[in-house]
């Protein structure tokens, strides 16, 4: 997903920007440049392809730049192939800008810019908001600014430099995320803070309708009238260290190994006298037995988590879940109402299509409970109350922690319903809370010795193609299995309900195709078995994951996955590891780009 950054001070600019870029490589890009003031003119340079082989080679046959001042993007194509000509920054050398998010109306603007006798380059739509700015201006930037965005409908985050106000960036956003960061004599734009928390950890986040003027005497927001506004400064937490791979080959493998932290960080500040407790956002147990729908919607691994809330809730409370995939909810007119809640799940809190979930369930009259890892972001910051995750930033682009503190949460959030709802006493509640507060050191139990999980991987790294089965919670967790193993290996991987597979899929099974059944419930392991048996005797290769002291016979399981003793209940949070190493390590030996796999982005701020 496309990055921004900008930068003003009174180093060379250049080595800033190209160091914030590659920051923010994790959110998955295909080509990067930047624009910089460099005598009286715009200077921009830019290439298709990885910042170190593209923009930096590029540069490197350029002048040395001195200047102090300029803008820089990290581009994953919406408009337009990935090539040099679309690249941002993008203008006429009168105007220039870097631009996240998705212009709706850029046709039109266009052609109204055609007939007004400009030409265009590219094939983006970003290419018609610089020259919409360059026939606004004449000579008041805010003017431009403001006239443009009146205009001009959609998702952005713009960045913008103006060659007659040298050593200036001015910054507008809507729906797209931007932070406008303060340093010791030295500003920032960024799409997120992991870009510039090398240089300052102070920030203001830009809200719609406000513009950000940065130059050598700091920061200015206005309103899109050009009054003054006041701003919340904010300071972000997160270490430096944090955000770098502390000693593991991928930031995947490090954040599988934070998870017990992760989990404890989620939970622990949720629980009060043994009991769950969310009054820090508001949502009471009044307000839980009243509510007459639940609702969880999400993307990717966020949905996958709202898979499990259901089967936890429906189980424990006896209560209803709706789950919904965002892009699905957003356009099939559901029916949420007044008097529900809906929980919207997202690590980055940026997903365009949750964020527009989110706005159309408070619009239909429902109560909105975020659950996001990253303070202050979009959804965040739009939801009625707020959960944050507390994992730490998560760079590999594929997500683990993240997912299971999400996971945690949805545990917690059923023990708190079934007991505002009278379907569970005190006690029992007390006792459940209890067993989640022995998931992190299980999940550290897993994650002592990686062997079997490399031992797996070298069995299946060479199929084209692979199922997850289980039953009950494990086919709910299964389905983050495959889309892991899927997500980083690029091995065709199905997730399976185990009973469903006669009905299909199995034929799909044939001498060697793996199977990995996940196997941790103990009223369901009789009937796993026989599915396992059934998948074997037409040659499966099968991986079982289940507790290390169950007895597997030879003609049921080809490897076994032991997982240490816990309560049925937990054991499919935990097995969630085996399969996040399963996938890491299968991906390790198919040489596969782990932190940054082919055509996926980290955070997806576009439709
Ligand atoms: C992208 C990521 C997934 C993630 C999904 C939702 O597709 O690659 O890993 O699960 O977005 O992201 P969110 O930030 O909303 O949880």
């Amino acid at each position: 997903m496309c990055g921004i950054v900008g930068f003003i001070g009174k180093r060379a600019c250049t080595d800033v920007l190209i160091d914030a870029l590659k920051r923010l490589e994790y959110r998955g890009y295909d080509s990067a440049g930047i624009a910089i003031f460099e005598d009286d003119k715009i200077k921009t340079v830019k290439a298709k392809g990885k910042i170190k082989e593209g923009l930096v080679e590029k540069l490197k046959s350029e002048p040395i730049f001195t200047a102090v001042c300029g803008i820089g993007h990290t581009r994953w194509a919406t408009h337009g192939e990935p090539s040099d000509v679309n690249s941002h920054p993008i203008g006429n050398g009168r105007v220039s800008i870097v631009h996240n998010g998705i212009i709706e109306n850029y046709r039109e603007i266009k052609s109204f810019l055609i007939g007004k006798g400009y030409g265009f380059e590219s094939e983006t739509d970003t290419e018609t908001v610089a020259k919409l700015l360059d026939y606004y201006y004449e000579g008041d930037p805010i003017e431009a600014i403001e006239k443009a965005v009146g205009v001009i409908q959609g998702a952005y985050a713009l960045g913008i430099i103006f060659r007659e106000h040298k050593n200036k960036i001015f910054a507008v956003r809507k729906d797209s995320p931007l932070i406008v960061g303060k340093g010791k004599g030295e500003s920032f734009i960024a799409s997120d803070i992991t870009a510039i928390i090398e240089y300052t950890r102070e920030y203001y986040c830009l809200e719609r309708g406000e513009i950000a003027t940065l130059d050598e005497n700091g920061i200015h927001f206005t309103d899109l009238h050009g009054e003054a506004i006041e701003k919340e400064l904010f300071t972000a937490d997160w270490d430096v260290e944090s955000a770098q791979k502390g000693g593991y080959e991928h930031f995947m493998l490090k954040e599988i190994h934070e998870q017990p932290d992760a989990v404890r960080n989620t939970i622990s500040p949720r629980i009060k006298d043994g009991l769950p407790d969310f009054g820090e956002c508001g949502l009471t147990a009044e307000k839980l037995r009243a509510y007459k729908h639940i609702f969880i919607v999400g993307c990717g691994s966020a949905m996958h988590s709202g898979m499990v809330g259901k089967y936890l809730i429906e189980d424990l409370a006896r209560t209803p879940v709706i789950v919904d995939i965002a892009s699905e909810f957003r356009y099939r007119n559901p029916l949420v109402s007044d008097g529900d809640l809906v929980v919207i799940v997202s690590q980055s809190g940026e997903t365009a299509d949750t964020l527009e979930a989110l706005k159309l369930s408070k619009a239909k009259g429902a109560d909105t409970l975020a659950v996001v890892n990253v303070v202050g972001s979009s959804i965040a910051r739009e939801a009625d109350m707020v959960i944050y995750t507390n994992a730490g930033p998560e760079i590999s682009v594929c997500s683990t922690k993240a997912y299971a503190v999400q996971v945690a949460f949805m545990y917690l959030l059923a023990f708190e319903v079934a007991y505002a709802r009278g379907r569970i006493d005190e006690a029992r509640c007390k006792e459940l809370v209890n067993g989640l507060t022995e998931v992190p050191e299980k999940i550290q139990e897993c994650l002592n010795d990686l062997s079997i999980y490399q031992y797996v991987a070298s069995k299946i790294f060479n199929a084209d193609s692979l199922l997850y089965i289980g039953r009950g919670l494990d086919n709910a967790l299964s389905m983050e299995g495959s889309l892991k193993l899927k997500e980083i290996s690029y091995i065709h991987s199905e997730s399976y309900a185990a009973g469903e597979l006669k009905h299909g899929t199995i034929s799909l099974i044939e001498d060697g195709t793996p199977v990995i059944a996940v196997m941790t419930q103990s009223s369901l392991f009789e009937k796993m078995l026989s599915n396992v048996r059934t998948v074997k005797s037409r040659g499966a290769k099968v991986v079982a994951i289940c507790r290390a002291a169950e007895n597997l016979d030879a003609d049921c399981a080809d490897y076994k996955v032991g997982l240490p003793e816990a309560d049925d209940l937990f054991l499919p949070l935990i097995s969630t590891v085996a399969m996040q190493l399963i996938a890491y390590y299968t991906a390790v030996q198919r040489g596969c780009d782990v932190d940054k796999p082919r055509n996926l982005a980290k955070s997806v701020t576009v439709e």
